[in-house]
């Protein structure tokens, strides 16, 4: 394994159908000022909105409410509930949702006493955190962005048209996490088959760097098979709860921070998806989606024996009597024949991109450098114009 590293991940999962049961363990430990942050109301839909709130009010909460969180968060929105958390003096944020809540509450929790403009110093300048810090909870709706067990919050700027994450350190991270698979059988089908490309895409961005041999990309391999089977029977048969309950702990497992240990990460699919997030508010599994196999193709010659080991293992390319460039080109071939089978969304056209904003998404593309290859503008302005097919 390469470089240096420390691993903690502080996030107490309960996970199963009876999880909720122990929400109201985690609840003493906290003071009596809730901000119950959710979304646009898929939690009144089902019972769990009321269910949650009798559990607050029998451990003798105040519930403050911060409903409307929307997909893709706004920086509007943060400070709505930066100040709602303020003037309550609030001591806990309960996130119930996706990962839109969920980021937009650690958001919230890192912004609320800082005597800045939170946008600026957090997604600009990215400077850690210095101030009170409020603790965070999660019940988690919508499987897809590991945002349940890590320091991640992805915040956007429809003014600057940036999409900007941050990855707070394990300070921030929920302090726990009620997962019930169960809750997640109500996620739209557009919604919910995003949320699983979220997932590949977690893994592969860690996968495809480096060429050692690394414990991690064992692992990674593991998650990506589960999720190639559950995926095609959670698509049949939502309801399924081996299949969504597998898919939903590989989604954590993919993007908690483990896997990316000792090795270096790319990160470019997702640089490009936000920036087409912050162009078109798309559903991020799908601004991710559409263009990972033209991006996948361009950077395959530089990272060569690793998309030959992706085949062979992930994708059971039989290798006899084939040249590394045809086993290669072969995953990918049969990771584009799945993805047209699951029904990701394959082109950005599709997304509401039009040619007007490739240069202006390229531009809005943050380049990392952890990757095979570093794209310069150029490049990137052609993975999406091979994108728009
Ligand atoms: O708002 P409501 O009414 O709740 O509806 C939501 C929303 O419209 C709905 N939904 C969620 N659970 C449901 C449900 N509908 C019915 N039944 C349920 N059980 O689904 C819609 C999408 O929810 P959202 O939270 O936006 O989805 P997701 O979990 O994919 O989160 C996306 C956000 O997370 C960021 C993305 O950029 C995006 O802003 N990410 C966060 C990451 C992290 N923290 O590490 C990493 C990811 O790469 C990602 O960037
Ligand atoms: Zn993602």
């Amino acid at each position: 394994m390469l470089g240096n590293f420390s691993y903690s991940n502080p996030t107490k999962i309960y996970f199963g159908e009876d999880a909720l049961n122990y929400l109201n363990e985690e609840l003493a430990k906290y003071g009596k000022n809730v901000l119950l942050a959710y979304g646009g109301g898929s939690i009144k839909k089902t019972d769990l909105y009321d269910r949650i709130v009798k559990i607050l009010k029998d451990n003798g909460k105040e519930v403050f409410e911060d409903a409307g969180v929307m997909p893709n968060p706004t920086v509007e929105k943060l400070y709505e509930g930066c100040k709602i958390a303020k003037e309550n003096d609030v001591d806990l944020i309960l996130a119930v949702g996706g990962g839109s809540v969920c980021d937009y509450a650690k958001a919230v929790s890192v912004s609320t006493y800082c005597e800045e403009d939170p946008w600026d110093k957090y997604f600009l300048r990215m400077e850690d955190v210095d101030n009170k810090i409020i603790p965070v909870g999660c019940v988690l709706t919508m499987v897809g962005t590991g945002s349940e067990m890590n320091g991640g919050s992805v915040i956007t700027n429809h003014d600057t048209k940036l999409k900007i994450g941050h990855v707070f350190g394990d300070n921030v991270f929920p302090k726990f996490t009620i997962m019930n698979p169960v809750f997640t059988y109500t996620i739209p089908h557009y919604q919910m088959v995003a949320g699983f490309f979220d997932i590949m895409s977690h893994i592969l961005e860690q996968y495809f760097t480096n060429e050692d041999d690394n414990t991690s990309d064992y692992v990674m391999e593991g998650l990506l098979k589960s999720l190639i089977h559950s995926s095609r029977i959670a698509v049949k048969k939502p309801t399924d709860y081996e299949a969504r309950s597998n898919i939903m702990w590989t989604a954590t497992w993919a993007l908690n921070t483990f896997v990316g240990k000792g090795k270096s990460q790319d990160w470019m699919v997702h640089m490009i998806g936000q920036s087409i997030g912050a162009y078109t508010d798309a559903t991020h599994g799908m601004t991710l989606s559409a263009i990972s196999i033209p991006y996948y193709r361009f950077i395959m010659p530089f990272g060569l024996k690793k998309f030959k080991r992706y085949a062979i293992n992930v994708w059971n390319v039989n290798p006899e009597g084939k040249t590394d460039e045809q086993i290669a080109k072969e995953g990918l071939d049969q990771m584009e024949a799945y993805m047209r089978e699951i029904g990701f969304v394959m082109s950005i056209k599709d997304l509401g991109v039009t040619e007007d904003m490739l240069d202006g998404i390229a531009k809005g593309s943050f380049i990392l450098k952890g990757g095979y290859k570093v794209l310069n503008h150029d490049e990137i302005v052609h993975v999406l114009k091979n994108s728009m097919i």
